[in-house]
């Protein structure tokens, strides 16, 4: 992907200032490392609080990627994200003049009880997994959903590998104090090796 931003031209063969590039590729870097980050904490902050679906996961690896979907669903990473009204409109009965910025927020939709039943349940084996806009919609969907999707699965796969679950008194979280982003601030793993079978 840098090496198309670093050769791509205008449709008239010009090319855009290096600033320009530079800036695109840097917000890549951070729309692809913050979130990422949040979403694999708090996939294991969910397991780490719910031995219940973590052995669901051990007995049927086939369940991990509808977790994650859930986890996106109900801990949303990207809490929400900027609009600027173009021409007045109404949404969800709120005049919004030409103009406006307005906060659209993903992650409460995707705890609205018009949409989900039962919303705040979380069962990883729920057949509305991927109805979610954890990613948005749209033109401007995430470009990175299918790699963070990889990443996040992989690197579950690996810990469930290698580790077995810990007592439960041994849990503390602290959030990233934003409105923007859903996610720990840091975390802390001790496990016990699961012994030597690992691949
Ligand atoms: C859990 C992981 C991620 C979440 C929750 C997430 C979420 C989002 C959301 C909500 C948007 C805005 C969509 C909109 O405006 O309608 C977005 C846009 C974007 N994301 Fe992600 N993202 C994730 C991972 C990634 C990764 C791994 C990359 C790149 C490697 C990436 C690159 C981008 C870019 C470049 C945009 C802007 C797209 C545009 O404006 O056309 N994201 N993402």
């Amino acid at each position: 992907m840098l090496t198309g931003l670093a050769t791509a031209t205008f449709p008239d063969g010009s090319t855009p200032a290096v600033i320009d590039v530079v800036r695109v590729a840097a917000n890549l870097f951070s729309a692809g490392q913050e979130t990422t980050v949040r979403l694999l904490s708090t996939v294991l902050k969910v397991l780490a609080e719910r031995p219940d679906i973590q052995r669901l996961l051990r007995e049927d690896r086939g369940l991990v990627p509808k977790f994650i979907e859930k986890t996106l669903r109900m801990e949303s990473p990207v809490k929400g994200d900027f609009r600027l009204s173009k021409v007045p409109t109404t949404v969800g009965g709120v005049d919004i003049p030409a103009g406006t910025t307005v906060m659209v927020l993903n992650g409460a939709a995707n705890r609205d009880p018009r949409r989900f039943e039962d919303p705040s349940t979380f069962d990883p084996r729920r057949r509305d997994a991927r109805q979610h806009i954890a990613f948005g919609r749209g033109i401007h969907t995430c470009p990175g959903a299918p790699l963070t999707r990889a990443e996040t699965r992989v690197g579950l796969e690996r810990l469930l590998d290698r580790t077995v679950h810990g007592p439960a008194d041994a849990r503390r979280y602290r959030y990233l104090p934003t409105f923007v982003l859903r996610g720990l601030t840091d975390l802390h793993l001790e496990f016990t090796p699961a012994g030597e079978d690992i691949r």
